[in-house]
């Protein structure tokens, strides 16, 4: 039996814990967001406990012990995550960004700017379906250390594939807004309403011999897939 169930309000409690001792934001990170949404971006970015969260993974994932290589993510937004994720990069490691508006790019590059890690992020404008493959020629199979997906969910599935291909053995595809997206995924459905595309997604995952996969809950859910 567990002595404290997670309520509602232990889990608020939680991430402010989490937030308050590991994932504190910079005076420049925490300025992004609100001048982002005073441009008309939407409020879509990582909370700063999952971008810590990818940045120790990131610093674990590189083979010296001093952070990643190559990191990739779909969806810069406003640079949010870049952020993070750069943290977790090694001395000459890169994180290649890719997103489909300009207006976005513009913004992410002013914010990556101002918080120093222009150097270490190269933002590629289009769809992941097309920037990604392109990265794969670029860099060949087996280059990257993580790949994070963040943006449009349907191009997913098909994704998968070039992710895996893309990755070292040992490295990592994860895929935010697994556990909340349109719907609270683990709610049970009700009569006739069709499968939610994450819930199908991560039932794929779970079951891909190509990966060994869970679902951690932090922030709207993040999907972890280990390239075997
Ligand atoms: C959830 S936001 C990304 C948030 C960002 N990762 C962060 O946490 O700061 C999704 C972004 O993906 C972009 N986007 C939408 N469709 C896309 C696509 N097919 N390929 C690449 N980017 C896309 C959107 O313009 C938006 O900026």
């Amino acid at each position: 039996m567990d002595e404290f169930p997670l309520t509602a309000e232990r889990h608020a409690r939680t991430q402010a814990y989490i937030r308050s001792l590991f994932a504190v934001e910079s005076p420049q990170q925490a300025a992004i967001m609100p001048a982002a949404i005073a441009a008309g971006l939407r409020p879509i970015e990582v909370g700063p406990e999952t971008g810590r969260f990818l940045a120790v993974l990131l610093r674990s994932l590189g083979r010296q012990g001093t952070g990643a290589t190559l990191a990739i993510e779909i969806g810069t937004l406003a640079g949010y995550s870049a952020t993070w994720l750069a943290q977790g990069l090694a001395p000459g490691g890169m994180l290649h960004s890719i997103e489909l508006e300009l207006a976005h790019i513009t913004i992410a590059q002013a914010n990556l700017a101002r918080c120093n890690v222009a150097d270490r992020v190269t933002i590629h404008q289009g769809k992941g379906s097309e920037v990604l493959p392109r990265l794969l020629t670029q860099f060949g199979p087996a280059a990257a250390d993580l790949i994070l997906f963040d943006a449009e969910r349907s191009e997913y599935p098909a994704l998968v594939h070039t992710a895996h291909t893309l990755l070292r053995p040992g490295g990592i595809l994860a895929i935010d807004n697994t556990i909340s997206a349109k719907r609270f995924i683990p709610d049970p459905y009700a009569p006739g309403e069709p499968a939610d595309p994450m819930d199908t997604l991560n039932r794929a995952m779970a079951v891909d011999p190509r990966f060994i996969s869970t679902l951690v809950p932090i922030g709207n859910g993040l999907l972890l897939c280990t390239r075997l």
